[in-house]
């Protein structure tokens, strides 16, 4: 298996309840790495950047007022299979179809409150690595 890098974020539903600590345990017992973190209020600007893909989606100004509404804590993982591992304890976007013992089934409140995000394949990986941090702020 190939040690790969993955983009997380925790959400602003997940950080005005207190549960940055909860969800990183999550993911560190699923094997991933904390390389990089980073604490941030993303203005609206970022978030319609990050979210660019879905601009023609008609979820999108809920999902970046909701971005821009609070702290998030950007984050790269590290692991073998990290991409697929994250999306595995991440659980399905939507809550109601998360398996049990996922970050998403335990925590999320909603599809669109939904408590954490990760990257869904390599490409965008390293586009949303490279989109929050610098070389020189991951650290394996
Ligand atoms: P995320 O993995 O961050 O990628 C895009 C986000 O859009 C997704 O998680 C959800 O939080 C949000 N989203 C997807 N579908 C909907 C929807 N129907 N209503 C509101 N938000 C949504």
């Amino acid at each position: 298996m190939a040690i790969e890098r993955t983009f997380s974020m925790i959400k602003p539903d997940a950080t005005r309840r207190n549960l940055t600590g909860a969800i990183t345990k999550m993911l560190e017992d699923a094997g991933l790495r904390v390389v990089a973190s980073r604490r941030v209020w993303m203005s609206r600007r970022d978030a319609e950047g990050f979210y660019a893909v879905h601009k023609e989606r008609p979820f999108f100004d809920e999902l970046c007022e909701f971005m821009s509404s609070g702290p998030t804590v950007v984050q790269v993982l590290e692991g073998d299979n990290a991409i697929a591992k994250n999306r595995e304890v991440m659980g399905a976007t939507n809550p109601a179809n998360a398996d049990e013992g996922t970050i998403r089934k335990v925590h999320a409140l909603s599809i669109g409150e939904n408590s954490v995000h990760g990257s869904d394949a390599p490409e965008t990986a390293a586009q949303e690595i490279r989109y929050w941090f610098s070389d020189t702020e991951i650290v394996g």
